[in-house]
């Protein structure tokens, strides 16, 4: 079991103002914030970071929605964090999303949902990497 997971404040949640109320309910809820960076993906980079998705129909609109703005990828730290933090975001569409989560408070729709989580250990150490190098990593507290 990894204690690691990606998170991104996905960019309307950004552009709405909604990253600090966001990042204090990680906090909140026990997660320790290891690496945060503020980026506007370019659009290889989001094909790459959603490459398992690229037969999807939705691929082409996810890429144009996650490269429109800025986004905030982070780095979260706690024990069991891939699983804790999939219960404290919910659904990947907000309908059925439980109450109190973060995308039932902030997601507008399945694909404008707020945020993003690793959905396993072996995909959070993956997505850690497509945006931080080993030293952001290790420099930190
Ligand atoms: P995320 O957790 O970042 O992982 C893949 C993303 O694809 C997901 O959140 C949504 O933003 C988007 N997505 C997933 N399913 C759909 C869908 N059916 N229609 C549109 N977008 C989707």
């Amino acid at each position: 079991m990894s204690n690691k997971t990606l998170a991104i404040i996905k960019p309307e949640a950004v552009e709405k103002g909604y990253s600090g109320k966001i990042i204090a309910m990680y906090i909140e809820a026990g997660f320790k914030i290891k690496a945060m960076n503020m980026t506007h993906l370019t659009k290889p980079s989001a094909e790459g970071f959603y490459a398992v998705h690229r037969e999807r129909p939705f691929f082409n609109e996810l890429v144009a929605y996650m490269t429109s703005g800025p986004c905030i990828p982070i780095v979260l730290e706690k024990e069991n964090a891939v699983e804790d933090y999939r219960k404290l975001i919910g659904a990947t569409d907000p309908a059925k999303a439980d109450e109190g989560t973060v995308r039932k408070l902030f997601a507008v729709d399945i694909q404008h949902n707020a945020v993003h989580g690793s959905d396993s250990d072996e995909n959070a150490l993956k997505e850690i990497a497509h945006f931080f190098s080993s030293d952001e990593l290790l420099n930190n507290y």
